[in-house]
């Protein structure tokens, strides 16, 4: 399975952390989240008090964090100029902001040249929104996972403390709309991608298939 890349796309609460890290550690491969390298640099302009509402400011900072993760399936890691933010990356005030910087070109352009680098000679699975359309269209196996919206909202619900389904879903259904109508590289399904419905599987159910496919596929 030498250079195998498998994208994984989808919007949140569809399952593709755990099921990107499963399918991963089954294969052997490595794992990139891209979409806590996007929460990383909007942590980053917070603390630095850049105005995230412009795109200006943001786009002319941009160059500056020196973010790295970590692969290992088993423990990912996400460091900011030598600061590990795996913890802070997931509170609230930067899930509310990230995906004002994540329209942002310039974050994008940077972020997917970073990206292509990690993935180089390949062998990991690549979670993210533009995986299989933009950073990696050469994926041997391009997988969209989705679920219902109510199911999206449960398990995201139960990952965040002190939250309801009510209001987990509501704030999803406005990042989405953010994430797939902003004008680069908006969430969508890559030519070629299969889409999977996470909604009624169980988290070894979706792994297994993946499976299957990535196997189909290669
Ligand atoms: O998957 P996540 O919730 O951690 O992603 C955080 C944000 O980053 C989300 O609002 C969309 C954006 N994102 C993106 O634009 N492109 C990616 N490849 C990954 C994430």
């Amino acid at each position: 399975m030498t250079g195998l890349v498998v994208a994984m796309d989808g919007p949140s609460g569809s399952g593709k952390s755990s099921v990107s890290r499963g399918a991963a550690r089954a294969l052997g491969l490595r794992y990139l989240d891209t979409g806590a390298m996007y929460r990383a640099m909007t942590w980053w302009m917070l603390q630095q008090g850049v105005e995230l509402t412009d795109p200006a400011a943001v786009a002319a900072r941009c160059g500056e964090p020196a973010i790295v993760s970590g692969t290992n399936p088993d423990g990912p890691t996400i460091h900011v100029d030598g600061v590990d933010v795996a913890e802070p990356i997931r509170q609230a005030e930067v899930t509310g902001a990230v995906s004002a910087v994540a329209a942002v070109p310039e974050v994008r352009a940077r972020l997917v040249a970073l990206q292509r680098e990690i993935i180089g000679a390949g062998d990991i699975v690549v979670e993210g929104r533009d995986i299989g359309s933009v950073v990696w269209p050469q994926a041997a196996a391009k997988i969209y996972l989705t679920a219902s919206p109510e199911a999206r909202a449960r398990r995201r619900s139960a990952e965040v403390a002190g939250s309801t389904v009510e209001a987990q879903q509501e704030a999803m259904a406005r990042r989405d709309t953010l994430d797939s109508t902003r004008k680069t590289d908006p969430l969508s399904m890559a030519a070629g991608a299969i889409e999977l419905d996470t909604t009624a599987l169980t988290l070894d159910e979706v792994i297994a298939e993946v499976l299957r496919l990535v196997k189909e596929r290669t």
